[in-house]
């Protein structure tokens, strides 16, 4: 999507939401925004995507009249209500200031022109861009050395009938107004805003962003979902014709069902938080850890779970317990082992935890029932990785090769064991006990 689309899709958006738009989460949301930043009185901000000025007000405040904010917009009806809020005030804003323009290019507003920020702001704005990384590194030009950014991301879950909405329109090939899908937790966005070239000082997720918390839907409302969001509030007309909705329907509803567990889709009111900082020299920020660190990257069938993992595994273990036979589905489950740290989850919204013994918890996807990984409580620091996940393409030196089987009193009868040399052990070393079904608790690891 070009971004003059991009602003042209935004402003046909926004227009008709600014005149209430001080009504909705927004008022409460800048105010939790501001709270994470660390603005000092005199200092110059750059509040981009401003809307109707709620958090460039409380920026002015923050800086105080020896300091001075301007806000960006490209919506006329939401910088004519930050305008006329701020003449309401009288001379309280005098350090205010509000400028229209398209923020993918502030070299066009000459208001900008030569201006840098100690603190620049994007709140509730982010995921409307097509490519993260590139407004990053062009709104950090504007930042001063030393500067601080401040911009958040949604969370998998929140709105979740704008993902699904999201995902039907990519899947029938139409542009969509928003870009959500790689804004999967903490760390998808720190990556983003760090191969922007800041460094990321922390990532906050601010839970209750709307005041819901966490709610569920029934897997049987997708209709209502898809009439609203597809045929009613569908004001950039991605889904523009009859044909065209026709075609959505049952993508829709089939994105719908994969969301969901026993019958429900969970939605989560949260959003993820990066402060991050351009470098006292004004030099571009590398991530310690690039690809070239990542020995191998992996995931489920679905891509609902996608992982990166840093360390070179041990051997491959084959388990032939009874409930590896159940939750792979086959004669056994071969698994190799890596450091806990070594591993990070750069798409978990589909992840679930299952814990069916007091001896390991398992990981598995709920959109294509994949196995990813389990973890034994007698090593803590280790994670074994369910070999079908691993993208052997992706790897980097030797792949693995097995080097035991273990729970072999627990395989099936027709199961005949490969003569690999490989040992084979009755059960395991680390516990008595078998990983065996002993419980049904399925539960949250999205976190
Ligand atoms: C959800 S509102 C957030 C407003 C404000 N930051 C707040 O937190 O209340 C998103 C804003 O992004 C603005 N916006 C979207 N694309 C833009 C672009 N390319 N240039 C400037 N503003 C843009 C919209 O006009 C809208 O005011």
């Amino acid at each position: 999507m070009a971004s003059e689309v991009q602003a042209d899709n935004a402003i046909r958006f926004y227009e008709s939401r600014s005149y209430n738009y001080d009504d909705t989460w927004h008022v409460d949301f800048t105010q939790r925004f501001i709270s994470y930043l660390p603005i000092q009185p005199g200092q110059h901000v750059l509040d981009l995507a401003c809307g109707t000025g709620l958090l460039t007000f409380l920026e002015s405040e923050a800086v105080g009249s020896s300091g001075k904010i301007i806000g960006v917009d490209v919506t006329p009806g939401m910088l004519n209500m930050a305008a006329h809020k701020k003449r309401q005030a009288g001379d309280k804003y005098e350090n205010v200031s509000f400028l229209q323009g398209d923020i993918s290019h502030l070299d066009r507003i000459e208001g900008l022109k030569g201006k840098t920020f100690d603190v620049i702001t994007v709140a509730s704005a982010l995921v409307l861009f097509p490519d993260p990384k590139k407004v990053i590194e062009h709104w950090s030009g504007y930042l001063k050395p030393g500067g601080i950014l401040a911009v958040d991301a949604t969370h998998p879950r929140n709105l979740v009938a704008g993902m699904v909405f999201e995902r039907t329109a990519r899947r029938l090939n139409l542009p969509v107004p928003y870009n959500r899908e790689w804004s999967q937790s903490e760390s998808t966005l720190k990556n983003v805003v760090e191969d922007a070239g800041l460094e990321v000082e922390k990532v906050i997720t601010c839970e209750n962003q709307a005041g819901y918390g966490k709610r569920f839907h029934d897997v049987d409302t997708w209709d209502d979902h898809f009439v609203e969001n597809v045929i009613v509030k569908d004001v950039t007309r991605t889904f523009a014709t009859n044909e065209i909705r026709k075609q959505a329907q049952s993508i829709f509803k089939e994105e719908w069902e994969r969301l969901s567990v026993d019958g429900k889709v969970e939605e989560v009111d949260a959003v993820f938080l990066a402060i991050a900082r351009k470098s006292a020299d004004g030099s571009r920020y590398i991530s310690k850890l690039t690809m070239d660190d990542v020995v191998f990257t992996g995931g489920c069938r679905c891509s609902g779970v996608q992982y990166k993992c840093t360390a070179q595994p041990a051997d491959i273990t084959c388990c032939y317990c009874k409930a590896c036979q159940q939750v792979s589905g086959s004669a056994f489950l071969p698994f190799v082992d890596v450091p806990k740290d070594s591993v990070e989850f750069t798409s978990k919204m589909t992840l679930k935890k299952l814990t069916l013994s007091s001896v390991a918890t398992r990981f598995f996807c709920t959109g294509c029932g994949a196995p990813l990984s389990m973890e034994y409580h007698s090593i803590p620091e280790t994670t074994s990785l369910v070999m079908s996940s691993v993208n052997l393409e992706t790897f980097k030196g030797t792949i693995p090769k097995v080097k035991r089987h273990i729970f072999v009193e627990e395989k099936a009868p027709w199961t005949l064991l490969p003569d690999d040399g490989a040992p084979r052990l009755q059960r395991l070393d680390v516990s008595d006990e078998q990983c065996g079904l002993s419980a049904n608790n399925i539960s949250d690891a999205t976190g």
